[in-house]
């Protein structure tokens, strides 16, 4: 791998002297993964089929047939994957625990090769002088459990639980933070409503009550874990988007409305206490037992969130496209840093937050590999616009702990397959071959910065 250090520093791309004061003291610099995206090794050592695994295996899911069978092959080359995290000089890692690794059913048995590989990880982060930011639940369900109903069933929720507890007293005192889901809106939704990712069905109400059973999955995990002691700061990770009215007419601000209901406040209610929000327009209320809404509302440690764009809400017909000044990623994406520091400060006014984490943001882009680097300068431009945009909030009173940049490497982007690049370090899927990007370099620059120090070469 050329050496990280081999980019001159770029002054354009520095942060501002206010950001740089801002984000100085009391905030963690991270990056973040997922099992599935990463991992591989789908069949190695006694793991479980996941939901992801199945779908990946259904023609026509997933752009080009790719599957996650070997990813980034990360599961065997997680030394290397470590040592890249440590060049960055960040002091956090945030990635998930495959559920099929560790409990191949999901209930029962539990697979002591898949317990060893994340007691090693955590382990070498450590090692490596960087805090575990571990999460429970990226998506990948074991389908031995969805065979039995999925989220879709009350009762998966008490496995969950079950599961955070074992993970809990394996790993709980050596991380730095647990969260339970990550983003519960896309397992319901792109999972249930629009079928767009795994299982792959199709009922807005079967997503409603599947969110329910995500949150109370969430709930009684908080309280087995902390029945247990609670090792370390135990949370949750939301999907979090401002939405912007395309005008100020009624019919575009009731638009914006809904979808800010049915995106942020339908998690963010109950988790507060306020249960689920019932403006016109969203779904019917799930299905909710007695003492549900209690544990849901349990208190969080810490919230994660996770921003990538805006929602545009224009009721016309056909809709008036967003501005896109700052253009769109290669997900189609709109850049918009400020609705990062919009979405904050509203979160703030609007609800008692705990600490918060920027668990994931990062930008796809169609890099290139050419001459052994990547010159990915959109992407410095995105993360930096972001870190601006969370000076700001932090300016004003939003208590922000850290940044985790999406994504350490290139990796498996869901029903997007291989095609989405979004990592600070490319991967070559042939060889899995891993060179630093431009933004490896920025980041790593960057933190050092922020830090009051030079980089280190
Ligand atoms: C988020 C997911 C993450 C990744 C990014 C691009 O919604 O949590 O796994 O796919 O989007």
């Amino acid at each position: 791998m050329k050496s990280i250090s081999s980019f001159p520093p770029d002054p354009t791309a520095a942060l501002s002297a206010n950001a740089v004061q801002a984000l100085r003291e009391g905030f963690s610099w991270g990056v973040a993964t997922a099992a599935f995206q990463i991992e591989g090794a789908a069949r190695s050592d006694g793991r479980g089929e996941s939901i992801w695994d199945r779908f990946c295996h259904t023609p026509g899911k997933v752009r080009n047939g790719d599957t996650g069978d070997v990813a980034c092959d990360h599961y065997h080359r997680w030394r290397e994957d470590l040592d890249l995290i440590a060049s960055l000089g960040v002091d956090a890692y945030r990635f998930s625990i495959a559920w099929p690794r560790v409990q191949p059913l999901g209930h029962g048995a539990w697979n002591e090769a898949g317990l060893a590989f994340y007691d090693r990880l955590v382990d070498g982060l450590l090692e490596r002088g960087i805090q575990a930011h571990a999460t429970l639940y990226h998506w990948d369900l074991p389908q031995a459990l969805q065979d039995r109903g999925g989220w879709a069933s009350r009762d998966t929720a008490q496995r969950f639980a079950d599961y955070a507890q074992r993970l809990h007293a394996l790993l709980g005192d050596r991380l730095a933070a647990l969260a339970t889901h990550n983003e519960p809106w896309c397992t319901a939704q792109l999972g249930h409503a629009t079928g767009q990712f795994a299982p792959g069905q199709r009922d807005p109400q079967l997503a409603a009550q599947v969110s329910h059973h995500l949150l109370l999955s969430h709930g009684l995990a908080l309280a087995a874990m902390r029945a247990d002691g609670a090792r370390c700061p135990l949370g949750i990770v939301l999907n979090h988007s401002s939405v912007t009215p395309a005008s100020d007419s009624a019919e575009d601000r009731a638009l914006a409305a809904t979808h800010y209901a049915g995106f942020v406040r339908w998690y963010m209610d109950p988790l507060f206490g306020r249960g689920y929000p019932q403006d016109p327009g969203l779904p019917q209320r799930p299905v909710v037992g007695a003492g549900d809404l209690d544990l849901i509302a349990a208190p969080l440690d810490f919230l994660g969130i996770n921003y990538y764009t805006r929602i545009w809400a224009s009721a016309a017909q056909p809709p008036v496209p967003p501005p896109r000044a700052l253009g769109v990623t290669d997900m189609g994406w709109e850049i918009h840093p400020d609705g990062l520091r919009e979405l904050l400060v509203g979160l703030q006014r609007d609800y008692p937050l705990p600490p918060i984490y920027i668990t994931e943001n990062g930008m796809a882009h169609a890099d290139l590999l050419h001459e052994g680097t990547v010159d990915d300068a959109p992407r410095i431009d995105y993360v930096r616009r972001h870190l601006e945009a969370l000076a700001e909030a932090r300016r004003v009173g939003v208590d922000l702990r850290g940044y985790f940049c999406w994504s350490l490497l290139d990796n498996f982007e869901w029903d997007s397959g291989y095609a989405k690049r979004f990592g600070l370090f490319h991967v070559d899927y042939a060889t899995q071959q891993r060179t630093h990007k431009r933004s490896a370099h920025w980041y790593r620059d960057t933190i050092a910065q922020v830090r009051g120090g030079a980089a280190h070469g």
